[in-house]
């Protein structure tokens, strides 16, 4: 088995070292491919080929034409769909058709922001007489990516789609346990013809090229997907050298659901949040608080489809796959254990099929209801398919509840009175708000980021795009 190499200034290569790091399949254990584990000197070698690119001809691309690589890049991923879903799939453990959406969404970025790189204007600002004042929205620079292993090809197009439309050039470190299928759009990418070092791609531990990446005194900007830990270790670093950074950090993002909610368009999205990849996405909708008043028939009727999920291997495209590893595995266990302790009420369990591979990293997914404010399982994110439910007595009692987090995320709102949607939208401590839906992270048009120890700066759509610019005033004096 050969393993993916790294891709520095245009040129694939290995490891400086040579060293190599085994992916694992989360459906069997079995080992599915290998990557390069870049060192510090090939982290110093990229951000030099991504300063060189910077400062070189990327610089002389009109906003135009980095839109159109864009697209192009975005038909290529089209045109190879499927051979990154299956990609994805194998790599995450995700079901196929989870995994189909975030390559929809990939391709999706790069249409979005190819369209959009052209249309980030500055401003101009009326001033004294004889002043012309121009405000200019100029690239950051080299821009550093951390991502995580949860949604590798949809992060892709979410971290690096906003920061080449407007004229960076990137950086992008992939998280160890799952990469391949970012590995192959950055082939794609060459493909489309990006110019060299444009795009570099270097794979490897997080403790070694990551912390290279985040501490590097060359780079411009930094955006971190990941645990809230590591997003405070990167601020530090980056705080040494006065590095701005974007931090997506997840959370413990509630769904509300009041008595006069719609209860079956409120059950199925309730599911689908938590269900979405495992429970292992940032925007999971992980607590669920429900009116006292319609508490018990309303957990009831959850409880029976909770029951109905099925949890296997990717290939058989159920509602779960299995988690990324056996470390995140344990994690999930370790809260588990930890509500049996507590004697937590399961309200409902899932199943893992018989087909399921006993070395797959399976976990059943769990609600549990009437879970006290102060467990861990209501504070802390789990990161896998456990859902904690929470009986509320009203709109003061639910905004209290449901900001009472160290994270603000996402919430979902659930109520037919127009009204309380437009109170509970002010009054949650979020970035985002859903009203009787629930986007788990959303569209990429859609600006998206966190409060608290969820993180601060924004993803996604037009915010995006400013996050990866600096505004530079011009003052001319012309009589
Ligand atoms: P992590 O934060 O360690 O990994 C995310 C990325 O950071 C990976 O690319 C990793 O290689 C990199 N990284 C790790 N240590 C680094 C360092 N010292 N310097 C620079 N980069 C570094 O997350 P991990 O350990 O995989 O997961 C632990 C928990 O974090 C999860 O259970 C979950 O609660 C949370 N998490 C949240 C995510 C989100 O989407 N917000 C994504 C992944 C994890
Ligand atoms: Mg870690």
């Amino acid at each position: 088995m050969k393993a993916s190499q790294l891709l520095i200034g245009g040129k694939w290569q290995d490891a400086s070292t040579g060293a190599t790091i085994d992916m694992v399949s989360p459906s069997d254990g079995k080992k599915i491919g290998m990557i390069a584990d870049a060192s510090a000197e090939n982290v110093h070698a990229a951000v030099a080929a991504a300063r060189r690119a910077f400062e070189g001809y990327w610089s002389t691309f009109s906003a135009l034409e980095r839109g159109r690589l864009m697209h192009k890049l975005s038909e290529l991923i089209n045109t190879h769909h499927e051979e990154l879903t299956q990609c994805e799939a194998a790599d995450t453990g995700k079901p196929l058709s989870q995994a189909r959406a975030d390559v929809t969404v990939c391709a999706r970025y790069f249409e979005f922001y190819g369209g959009a790189a052209d249309k980030l204007h500055g401003e101009v600002i009326p001033y004294l007489e004889g002043h012309q004042v121009t405000v200019l929205r100029e690239p950051r620079g080299v821009v550093g990516h951390i991502i995580p292993w949860n949604y590798p090809v949809s992060m892709f197009g979410r971290t690096i789609g906003p920061a080449l439309a407007t004229g960076n050039t990137c950086v992008l470190k992939p998280a160890e346990e799952a990469c391949l299928g970012v590995v192959r759009l950055a082939e794609l990418a060459c493909e489309a013809g990006f110019p060299d070092g444009v795009i570099n791609v270097i794979t490897g531990h997080g403790e070694t090229a990551g912390a290279a990446l985040s501490s590097h005194s060359d780079v411009d900007f930094l955006s971190f997907t990941g645990s809230p830990e590591v997003g405070t270790l990167i601020q530090i670093a980056a705080a040494k050298n006065h590095t701005p950074c974007v931090l997506e950090l997840g959370g413990k993002s509630p769904q509300i659901v009041f008595a006069d909610a719609e209860p079956e368009a409120a059950i199925q999205a309730i599911l689908k949040a938590i269900v979405q990849n495992a429970g292992q996405t940032c925007s999971a909708g992980s607590r669920v608080l429900v009116q006292r008043s319609i508490y018990e028939p309303f957990v009831h009727a959850l409880a029976k489809q909770f029951s109905a999920l099925k949890v296997g291997p990717h290939s058989e495209d159920l509602n779960c796959g299995g988690l990324i590893s056996q470390v995140q595995k344990e994690r999930v266990e370790k809260f588990l254990n930890l509500a049996t302790i507590e004697g937590l009420e399961i309200a409902a369990e899932g199943t893992i099929v018989a087909s399921a591979d006993p070395n797959g990293f399976f976990v059943k997914p769990t609600l549990f209801s009437l879970v006290p404010e102060k467990s861990a399982l209501a504070r802390e994110e789990v990161f896998g398919p456990v859902l904690s439910a929470i009986p509320f007595d009203d709109e003061m009692d639910a905004i209290r509840i449901a900001n009472d987090s160290d994270y603000g995320l996402v919430a979902g709102v659930w109520t037919e009175n127009g009204g309380r949607q437009m109170r509970m939208a002010k009054r949650l401590r979020v970035g985002q708000v859903f009203i009787n839906s629930y986007g788990a992270g959303g569209g990429v048009e859609l600006p998206f980021g966190g409060v608290k120890k969820s993180g601060h700066g924004r993803e996604k759509g037009f915010e995006a795009m400013r996050e990866f610019t600096i505004a530079k005033t011009v003052v001319q004096v012309h009589g």
